[in-house]
């Protein structure tokens, strides 16, 4: 898989004037909501790469994330998808949704407000039955009570035979969401990110 270049992934983005940079809206929100945000910072280009370096590009026509944020994935993920693959972001905060529809212009990409634990309606209002692969960069260990096995267990009925569910997290009690759906778990960390993450592919045979 080549690299992706800066400039494919400025392609797909623009930030129109008056927008603040994608740093200072994600310190906004975690000044806002810390808790449903769970982190200072955005995750590094090496987390993503890493995180994303085991999807099967050619075979995905829905990739699915929940918690983008300000779209910190959205760049690298648009410029390996296919030209009629789609992707749905989903994310609980409206200032975050707001901003994404703003500054991601790729007609493949839909942000929605909402939440993860709705996937399953929210794919289907889009004229999907499954998803290929699905990230998450919720912070599980702090979501509301019963939210992360009820997000964990609708993610798997959305989710295809032969794709998986792709979690960072920065604690590896998030495992135990995956344990009891997932068929088989791959596990790695990346310290280059602040803080250092737990990176999981949890998928369904
Ligand atoms: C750690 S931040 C996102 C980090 C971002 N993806 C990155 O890599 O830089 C977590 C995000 O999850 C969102 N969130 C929290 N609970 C959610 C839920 N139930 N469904 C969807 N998004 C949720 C928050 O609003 C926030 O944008």
């Amino acid at each position: 898989m080549p690299s992706t270049t800066t400039a494919a992934r400025r392609a797909r983005t623009r930030r129109p004037a008056g927008m603040p940079s994608p740093w200072g809206m994600f310190l906004r929100g975690f000044i806002k909501h810390p808790v449903m945000v769970g982190s200072v910072m955005p995750s590094t280009q090496k987390l993503i790469d890493k995180m994303l370096s085991r999807v099967d590009w050619a075979n995905t026509k829905l990739f699915v994330e929940y918690g983008p944020g300000v779209g910190t994935f959205c760049p690298t993920v648009l410029s390996h998808m296919a030209p009629d693959a789609h992707y749905i972001a989903i994310d609980t905060n409206p200032d975050f949704i707001r901003y994404l529809r703003h500054t991601i212009t790729d007609k493949r990409f839909f942000a929605v407000h909402g939440s993860a634990a709705d996937v399953r309606q929210i794919i289907a209002d889009h004229g999907h039955e499954h998803a290929d692969y699905m990230l998450s960069g919720l912070p599980f260990s702090t979501l509301p009570d019963g939210v992360g096995p009820t997000i964990a267990s609708e993610t798997f009925a959305a989710l295809r035979p032969g794709g998986a569910f792709l979690v960072y997290q920065f604690s590896p009690k998030v495992k135990d969401f995956l344990i009891p759906h997932a068929d088989r778990i791959d596990h790695a960390m990346e310290w280059w990110n602040v803080p250092p993450a737990q990176l999981y592919w949890a998928w369904k045979d």
